[in-house]
């Protein structure tokens, strides 16, 4: 499979041509949906991509859209590591209500890959500044900004919090890792947390198959590039 190829991943990552295909992908899948959605959710989805460039599909914004709809009524935050442009943030924002939402990110792009994420991935790629954010979703209530690595940024900070909805979108192994091992404990039973990219980032699938190893819950995977997990119980 074409995506999965390291070679072609390293060469086309963060450029205008990933941008293009991922448009190109997300203008197919707009019109597959506009044919049995509602018109109205579809448009909160083509305001994000037009607005900012972004690494999602329509599909998976779609997704999450509803996932932060559906979980709303569910005691616990939200939380998103890896905002990049903010294209997810934003509608996850349009459908959370006044849940509390966390926002994670180095805000410098990428941190270090490791040996074996080289060949396809480059540290400090999909920078975007905190201010800029903050500026693009300064108008929905309740957002908290936490910069740095994650999850190092937000011990001591959220320790106590239990969260509802958790997306990661990091690209990295060691960022995928680390993040599911800290907010899976704090998830609520009935909560998700879904990460982007696990079926075509060997990093991020390997996260999960070592992660979900050792728990009882399994890795359901979606027909986008997006796997996630259902908690079941404390
Ligand atoms: C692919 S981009 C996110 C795309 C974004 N969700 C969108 O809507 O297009 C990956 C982001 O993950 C961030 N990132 C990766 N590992 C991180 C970590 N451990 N802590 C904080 N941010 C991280 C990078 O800074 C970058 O902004």
């Amino acid at each position: 499979m074409i995506l999965k190829n390291k070679r072609f991943q390293g060469w086309i990552g963060g450029s205008f041509l990933e941008w293009l295909g991922i448009d190109f992908v997300s203008r197919m899948e707009m019109l597959a949906l506009s044919f049995h959605k509602d018109w109205d959710k579809l448009k909160v989805l083509r305001r994000a991509r037009r607005e900012r460039r972004s690494l999602v599909t329509n599909q998976e914004m779609f997704i999450l859209h509803s996932l932060a709809l559906g979980l709303r009524g569910l005691d616990g935050d939200f939380a998103e590591v890896g905002l990049y442009q903010g294209s997810t943030a934003k509608v996850i924002c349009e459908a959370k209500g006044e849940k509390a939402f966390h926002l994670c990110d180095t805000f410098e792009g990428l941190p270090e890959p490791n040996e074996s994420e080289k060949a396809i991935e480059k540290k400090g790629r999909f920078a975007c500044s905190l201010e800029s954010i903050q500026k693009y979703l300064g108008r929905y209530p309740n957002l908290s900004y936490h910069k740095g690595f994650c999850p190092q940024s937000v011990r001591g900070v959220l320790d106590d919090h239990r969260f509802a909805l958790v997306h990661l979108d990091v690209d990295l192994y060691e960022s995928t890792k680390q993040c599911i091992e800290y907010f899976w404990p704090r998830l609520v039973p009935g909560g998700v947390l879904i990460s982007h990219d696990y079926s075509i980032l060997h990093g991020v699938k390997q996260a999960f198959s070592e992660f979900t190893a050792g728990i009882q819950e399994q890795v359901i995977e979606l027909p986008t590039t997006q796997c996630m997990l259902i908690k079941h119980s404390v």
